[in-house]
């Protein structure tokens, strides 16, 4: 079975280590992989995009490959027919498959019967190759530090899930600033706890989780197929906003970091999403470089 990469820890810290060095190593143009050379990726949404859609598409351009962008409507996974059948047609076609859907359990179903690596561009679950670039972004605007003192703030998501996967592999000193009703998944939670190497807190005190923390992440109070839930989901977590008086509380070099898309005076005000702080379009152009050396990994010859 082919390497696929459907959550962060479906990578060991040397590999993760090594992706980052890869994606440096690519971003200056030291390297230049051309492991798509004359191949296709199949590039299935099944929910919407600007920034994971382009920044694939871009990356597989650049590493030689030409993507294939096909709907979650047009092929109905699932539906037309078995995840298994689509996995093994579209192997006979293309040399990776890129995925965005819903439920975590189809992206290993495909990664399970595919010949071909299967790297996840987000389901409900997590959002692995979203916090591989920000976790790249932190190190290369604070590059002195050994452990990262995170501060996640806001719905206990996809991307909140993601952060804990990665402390599960690095050392992190991760808070997660929540309400009660809105956690992250606790089997998640639990295997991120078991990494003796970071240290886990969850909390319902925005103020404690922030305290000097040198990265001050925030994202959407309801996500994609969460929409209904916003009224809800927006009284929950209204004193999680990342506001000037939150991140008084931050280092004051803190890096202010959303995934994007925001939703400005909900989640993150205007004056600190534009604020001294903000890396959040840094973080979306290295989207784009860590995208190519997750690919450029998972396509390696052995
Ligand atoms: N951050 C991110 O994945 O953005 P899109 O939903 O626009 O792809
Ligand atoms: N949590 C958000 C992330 C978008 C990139 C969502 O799933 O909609």
């Amino acid at each position: 079975m082919p390497r696929s990469f459907t959550k962060i820890s479906d990578l060991s810290e040397e590999e993760i280590q090594f992706v980052f060095r890869s994606c440096s190593e690519i971003k200056s143009g030291k390297t230049e992989p051309r492991p798509l050379k004359e191949k296709s990726v199949a590039c299935i949404f099944t929910k919407q995009s600007l920034r994971t859609r382009v920044s694939f598409e871009v990356a597989i351009s650049e590493l030689g490959g030409s993507p294939i962008y096909i709907t979650g409507d047009e092929i109905k996974l699932g539906v037309r027919e078995s995840i298994a059948d689509a996995a093994r047609v579209l192997s006979r076609y293309v040399a990776l498959i890129m995925i965005r859907t819903f439920k975590q359990s189809d992206v290993e179903e495909l990664a399970e019967y595919a010949a071909v690596p299967v790297v996840n561009g987000l389901t409900d679950l997590v959002h692995p190759c979203q916090i591989l670039g920000d976790y790249f972004t932190a190190t290369e605007r604070l590059p002195n530090l050994k452990v990262y003192k995170v501060a996640y703030v806001g719905d206990g998501n996809n991307i909140a899930n993601s952060w804990l996967n990665l402390a599960s592999r690095l050392p992190l000193d991760l808070r997660i600033g929540t309400a009660a009703s809105t956690p992250p998944d606790e089997q998640i939670l639990n295997r991120a706890k078991e990494n003796p190497e970071s240290r886990i807190l969850i909390t319902d005190d925005p103020k404690e989780a922030v305290a000097q923390a040198d990265v001050v992440y925030t994202d959407v109070w309801a996500s994609m197929g969460q929409k209904d839930q916003a009224d809800k989901k927006s009284r929950l977590l209204e004193k999680f906003q990342v506001n000037a008086s939150l991140l008084a509380g931050a280092s004051p070099d803190c890096l202010v970091m959303h995934c994007l898309p925001a939703e400005r005076g909900k989640e993150i005000t205007d004056e600190v999403m534009d604020g001294p702080n903000s890396v959040v379009f840094d973080q979306a152009e290295n989207r784009l470089h860590i995208q190519k050396a997750i690919m450029a990994f998972l396509l390696r010859q052995p």
